[in-house]
């Protein structure tokens, strides 16, 4: 069994890159963590929210503002069974208004990471980790949570190389 789990919210469809929207078939922060799994294998899980959010970039950044502002926990459609086996989590979404969306926190609130290390990985259009490692330490007190990485979206493409030399280095 592995001990390592790649675990990720993503967004596809519109999204916003370098001052353009532009309509993508995979999310950037799907493909950074197929990145981070090919390099360090272990197993991968979607966080996807049982409301989906607006197809409209502009309509979802209001609903997102008015999840964070409200501190909601956006139900998920499933979780993983357990995270025992596991003792290192890479955990990875887009950086929404600063930190992690709402539906990142819903997966922390589920589960004891007490001794787990998360390694956190963020895609963004120029705010990088944002607030989010901080968020991260406070929802989990008893994990040891590593320095994040950060890459601009839509650079996502193009990380493999950067991603699977700083995934290898976080695996104990
Ligand atoms: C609701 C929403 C809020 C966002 N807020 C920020 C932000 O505050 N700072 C930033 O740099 N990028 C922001 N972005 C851009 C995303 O972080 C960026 O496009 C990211 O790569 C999307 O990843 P994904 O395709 O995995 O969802 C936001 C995007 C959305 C949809």
């Amino acid at each position: 069994m592995s001990s390592v789990l790649t675990v990720y919210y993503s967004r596809k469809g519109e999204n916003y890159f370098g001052g353009s929207i532009r309509s993508i078939a995979k999310g950037n922060t799907e493909r950074v963590a197929e990145y981070i799994q090919k390099a360090v294998g272990g197993d991968l899980f979607e966080l996807e929210t049982v409301r989906e959010y607006a197809k409209d970039y502009h309509e979802c950044t209001e609903e997102a503002m008015a999840e964070k502002k409200s501190n909601a926990r956006p139900a998920l459609k499933k979780l993983p069974e357990s995270i025992d086996q596991y003792d290192t989590v890479f955990l990875g979404y887009p950086n929404w208004w600063g930190t992690a969306p709402m539906a990142v926190f819903t997966f922390l609130d589920a589960f004891d990471f007490t001794g787990k290390t998360i390694v956190p990985f963020c895609t963004n259009e120029g705010s990088g980790m944002g607030t989010s490692e901080k968020d991260i330490r406070k929802e989990c007190p008893g994990a040891n949570v590593a320095s994040g990485l950060s890459i601009r979206g839509s650079d996502a493409e193009r990380s493999e190389t950067k991603t699977a030399a700083w995934a290898a280095r976080n695996v104990k």
